[in-house]
């Protein structure tokens, strides 16, 4: 918690204050495993014009922490090829705005909102644009707010386009995107054959998928056929990809080895054009528009949110093993306030 006597009382809005106080955030200075990271008392961040301060109650969880952490794949070290550029994760938060700059109009003081920022979230108190942020809806704790905004817009985009009767695989389903995804994807009237590991394969049943396959033991691409693939975790040879394709089908990676992704943008282009067949990368835009709809079913109950667990601040390396290790079903979610 902020210090009392630092706390404004009144809107941030001169953006040249400078808080000198500290708040607990979880940071990290090295690549490495869970134990690098430590709780410590960092100076309070401060909003410049755009952006606004936010009280964070609750952070969830993204593979991308976790890759982030570790340094891998290698584009987790953009910005910071030796160390980290940035000390503390966490990208999706949810809270309540506490301060907002000289030039931001849509959000007040009090006012509960949630998005995805460029890290910094497992913290007591967090900056972000006011562009990334959404007014939480009232309906949803902040616990759940906080799972939706990286997750949801992963999920919608990737299941953009999928159609009634559409046969569509989902590989690495069990997680954060892949409990939304196999969710809309049945919305769309898709036949969804889910794959991760065997821990998850009654997860993703209750969820709705209708095949569920086990990776450790059976390799999606020598089988059936299908109109639309969703990667979340591409490892394979662009070729194992175009196999699982049927004629016109879509292949879509969203996470993964450099070197899949490298291959697919490149070979998997070129050999899926040959043979009817469309292998691509999915850059997923992020903000409010992309995240709101998802959090729009939620709210309707037309989505379910799934909580793996809930974790205090000093409790975050022991939540990012649970996601890296591939035990979480669904998301994890960092409970701060
Ligand atoms: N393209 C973009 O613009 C963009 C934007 C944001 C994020 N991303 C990326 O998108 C991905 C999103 O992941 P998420 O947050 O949904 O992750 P998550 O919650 O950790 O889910 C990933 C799931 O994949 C499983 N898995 C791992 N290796 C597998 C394999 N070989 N075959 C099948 N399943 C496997 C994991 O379990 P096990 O480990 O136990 O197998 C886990 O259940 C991340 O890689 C992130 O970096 C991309």
């Amino acid at each position: 918690m902020l210090f009392a006597y630092a706390v404004p009382r009144v809107p941030l809005r001169r953006p040249e204050i400078r808080w000198q106080v500290g708040v607990r955030a979880v940071v990290y200075d090295r690549y490495g495993p869970p134990d690098v990271l430590r709780v410590a008392e960092v100076p309070a961040p401060s909003p410049d014009a755009n952006q606004v301060l936010v009280a964070v109650a609750a952070t969830s969880l993204n593979l991308s922490d976790w890759e982030c952490l570790r340094g891998t794949p290698l584009y987790a070290r953009i910005g910071g090829l030796r160390a980290p550029a940035r000390r503390t994760l966490g990208s999706d938060i949810a809270g309540r705005v506490e301060a907002v700059g000289s030039a931001v109009t849509r959000f007040r003081p009090g006012d509960e909102v949630y998005g995805e920022i460029q890290m910094g979230g497992f913290a007591e108190y967090a900056v972000a644009r006011q562009s990334a942020l959404a007014h939480k809806p009232e309906s949803l704790t902040f616990a759940e707010a906080s799972t939706i905004p990286q997750a949801g817009a992963i999920a919608l985009q990737g299941t953009a386009g999928v159609g009634e009767a559409q046969r569509m695989l989902i590989n690495g389903a069990g997680g954060g995107s892949g409990s939304f995804a196999i969710q809309l994807a049945k919305r769309a009237g898709a036949h969804v054959t889910a794959v991760d590991n065997a821990g998850k394969l009654e997860f993703m049943r209750s969820l709705g998928a209708d095949e569920v396959i086990d990776h450790r033991s059976q390799d999606f691409t020598r089988g059936e056929t299908y109109d639309l693939v969703l990667d979340l975790v591409a490892h394979r040879s662009v070729f194992a990809y175009r196999r699982a394709l049927a004629r016109g089908g879509r292949y879509r990676c969203v996470g993964g080895s450099v070197s899949a992704l490298l291959r697919v943008v490149t070979i998997g282009a070129i050999a899926g054009r040959l043979t009817g067949r469309r292998l691509g990368l999915l850059v997923v835009k992020p903000g409010p528009s992309h995240f709101e709809p998802v959090a729009d079913l939620c709210v309707s109950g037309d989505l379910q949110i799934h909580i793996h667990g809930t974790y205090r601040l000093d409790e975050v390396p022991r939540a990012l093993a649970e996601v890296g290790e591939g035990r979480a079903l669904g998301k994890v979610v960092v409970d701060i306030a």
